[in-house]
């Protein structure tokens, strides 16, 4: 993975012999400790480390608690509660993977958010930026069928409207529901299939995280200037440089999820989903989990007819699109210059896009009527203007600041006296000769 010249050298007679014929601590070695990043990274850049160790605490909790958990409409309520207050240490389980799915999203909003600010998409990162996409797609598919598995109210109700979704669509709309379901109705058919596939895709999100990373380590990591990596000078090792900050961080975001998990457990979920289902009581709101209420705003936004696709099906399709429209984000933005930091007008559009997305987040779970409706339309009209408007116009009219030569020439500005940066070389320097 680490796509460039190998500084591994096995040591120990078992590390020699290992190395002969599968030489995987090679490759960990040059992927994780000699591989060199950019010396100027910053805190945006350890988010994806946060993931990784985020989708493991998803996958380790998530096995536990299906070993406790019954897949059936007449026991799973009940099973949950048997985790909660009878499995050793099942309230702490279920904590961790509930509220970890709420962290894993922030985490992966910030990460996106990040690309965008730094241009992280551009070539040669396209495919590297198409691969993160379809993670984040596998995330919202895995978390929604994840969500109907305690078979509260909530999760009744969700499965019935989202799913409902398809129906919107001519001709198609109605087998996909129904295969999605399993039959007419959200029942023990959609309960067990959504179970076997909620446990299925974090093993595909790990198989795409694996290209991911591969992507990134062929086309090397951008840094806050934008500049590609031009010297020796430019980087350090990322052990320890990198593994430290990335370390320093994520404890820093586990207190915080401590802080939700031992708390606040239920502060990010909704007090409905503590009610069995029951499919004669409709919930006054229906409202999805946080990470999904910016698109289930804009798929309300949409209330008027536009040609021959009626209000329903604009919203779905204006929903999907805004998801979708992430995969063709490189080839949107026209600039030359790939980082915000030397765009200013790129990154007041950008800060505005971040304000707005949080704010299309809050219309989410307000009831769709009145002033609300008008906001999110308003909202709504900003985010696709962001990507179809602004990234292709503002790219080519926009006057970029001065740009450093190269990224040591911007930390040895940025440091005038230039003394950090010697002493990082000096101790950076045995790492890149192995
Ligand atoms: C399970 C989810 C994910 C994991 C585990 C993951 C992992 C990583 C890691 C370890 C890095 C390098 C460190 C860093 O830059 O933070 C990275 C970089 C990157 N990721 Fe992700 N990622 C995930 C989701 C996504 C998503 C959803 C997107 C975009 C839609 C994305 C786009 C990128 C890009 C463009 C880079 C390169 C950043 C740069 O060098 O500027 N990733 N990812």
């Amino acid at each position: 993975m680490s796509g460039g010249h190998s500084t591994y050298t096995p040591r120990t007679g078992i590390e020699k012999w290992i190395d002969a014929r599968m030489p995987l601590p090679r490759l960990m070695h040059d992927s994780f400790v000699s591989y060199p990043v950019p010396r100027n990274l910053n805190y945006a850049y350890t988010f994806g480390g946060m993931l990784s160790i985020m989708l493991v605490v998803q996958i380790a909790t998530g096995i536990v608690l299906a070993m406790h958990y019954a897949a059936s409409t007449q026991l799973a309520f009940g099973s949950v509660e048997h985790i909660m207050r009878d499995v050793n240490s099942g309230w702490l389980l279920r904590y961790l993977h509930s509220n970890g799915a709420s962290f894993f999203f922030i985490a992966v909003y910030l990460h996106i958010f990040r690309g965008l600010y730094y241009g992280s998409y551009k070539a040669p990162r396209e495919l590297l930026w198409i691969l993160g996409c379809i993670i984040y797609l596998l995330m919202m598919a895995t978390a929604f069928m994840g969500y109907v598995l305690p078979w509260g109210q909530m999760s009744f109700w969700g499965a019935t409207v989202i799913t409902g979704f398809f129906t919107a669509f001519p001709i198609i709309g109605e087998p996909i529901q129904q295969l999605l379901l399993g039959g007419f109705s959200v029942d023990n058919p959609t309960l067990n299939r959504f179970f076997s596939l909620h446990y299925l895709l974090p093993f595909m999100i790990a198989g795409v995280v694996i290209l991911h990373v591969w992507a990134l380590h062929v086309t090397g990591q951008t840094n806050p200037t934008g500049i590609e990596v031009k010297s020796k000078t430019d980087t350090v090792p990322f052990t320890p440089y990198a593994t430290i900050k990335d370390a320093f961080a994520l404890m820093v975001f586990f207190l915080v999820f401590a802080w939700f998990v031992f708390y606040m457990p239920n502060y990010l979920g909704h007090p409905d989903n503590y009610i069995v289902a029951n499919p004669l009581v409709t919930p006054a709101h229906i409202v999805p989990e946080w990470y999904f209420l910016p698109f289930y705003a804009i798929l309300r936004a949409i209330t008027f007819n536009i040609g021959p696709i009626d209000s329903k099906l604009g919203g779905v399709l204006a929903m999907f699109a805004a998801v979708l429209i992430l995969f063709v984000i490189p080839w949107l933005d026209t600039s030359k210059v790939r980082s915000a930091v030397y765009r200013p007008w790129y990154r007041l559009f950008f800060w505005i896009f971040v304000a707005d997305c949080v704010f299309l987040g809050w219309l989410g779970s307000r009831p769709a009527e009145g002033a609300y409706v008008a906001m999110a339309q308003v909202a709504t009209l900003f985010y696709f203007a962001f990507f179809i408007v602004v990234m292709p116009v503002l790219g080519l009219i926009e006057t970029p600041k001065r740009m450093p030569n190269s990224i040591t020439e911007a930390v040895l500005e940025k440091n005038k006296a230039g003394a950090p940066v010697q002493i990082a070389n000096a101790a950076a320097e045995p790492s890149h000769k192995g």
